[in-house]
């Protein structure tokens, strides 16, 4: 059974080390004014961890867009210069924390364990996760698609009772797809999230795992979106570039 009836779409919007404070204002003035609340989809903004309060701040009259911060920290508190821990997280009005994006672990050497940790620690916080997951174009060629995407998801929760691991929200974000224009085909993008469905009911039970929201990441845009949201088991967008002009992002969350 796909999950797609069950769970009511979920655009999310990363958007990295762009728009501080002022820029996260402005756009959001304009978007506001292009997209009126929200019933039948949950919309997601990961500003910046300098950008969340300002952000938070619009928002504050429309509670269907929810705020949430890119990263947290391993550890919820002590000496550690320059982080920021999910209390604090919670603290500024962040409801949702992505967890594991590949830039985390490409670029900073995030592990399994470090997801498993963070994850743990989001939840504990009484926050949402936003497991990503995802293979290196290498990985794929090498037909290491489903090892990876299972090891990484099975990592991510690994600290989780099953009922905390039911509130987790998934993202599949092919390392090859991300910023570069390429995009997963729907067809990809079905495989891999029907897979995941399968691992989350082989844990939780199929009618559990249904109600998880699978989201697609990678050089998703204006043009291709719909035909993503239409592939099986995918049951939301994770947009980075396309997500900073706040005209595009709300053609986009209207789709
Ligand atoms: P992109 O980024 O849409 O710019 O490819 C997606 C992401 O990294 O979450």
């Amino acid at each position: 059974m796909s999950g797609r009836q069950m769970v009511p779409p979920v655009f999310a919007a990363n958007w990295k080390l762009n728009h501080g404070p002022s820029d996260a204002r402005a756009f959001l003035q304009r978007f506001l004014a292009l997209v009126p609340r929200q019933h039948d989809r949950t919309l997601l903004l990961f500003p910046s961890a300098l950008a969340v309060g300002a952000v938070v701040e619009a928002l504050r009259d429309r509670p269907d867009i929810q705020v949430g911060v890119q990263n947290v920290h391993t550890e919820a508190q002590g000496a550690f210069t320059g982080e920021n821990s999910v209390q604090q997280a919670r603290d500024v009005g962040a409801r949702v924390v992505l967890v594991g994006h590949s830039e985390r672990r490409q670029l900073f050497g995030e592990t399994d364990a470090d997801t498993a940790r963070k994850v743990a620690l989001v939840v504990q916080a009484r926050l949402v996760p936003l497991l990503c997951v995802g293979e290196t174009l290498a990985e794929r060629e090498g037909g290491l698609v489903e090892a990876v995407v299972q090891r990484q998801l099975e990592a991510g929760v690994s600290l989780l009772d099953d009922a905390q691991a039911a509130g987790l929200l998934v993202a599949y974000e092919p390392v090859w797809a991300i910023g570069t224009g390429r995009t997963a085909t729907p067809e990809d993008a079905g495989d891999v999230h029907s897979l995941l469905r399968r691992l989350l009911s082989d844990r939780l039970g199929e009618r559990v795992a249904s109600g998880i929201p699978l989201l697609y990441g990678g050089s998703v845009n204006r043009g291709n979106v719909q035909a993503l949201l239409a592939a099986p088991n995918v049951n939301g967008v994770l947009v980075g570039g396309a997500s900073l002009d706040p005209d595009g992002w709300a053609s986009i969350v209207r789709s």
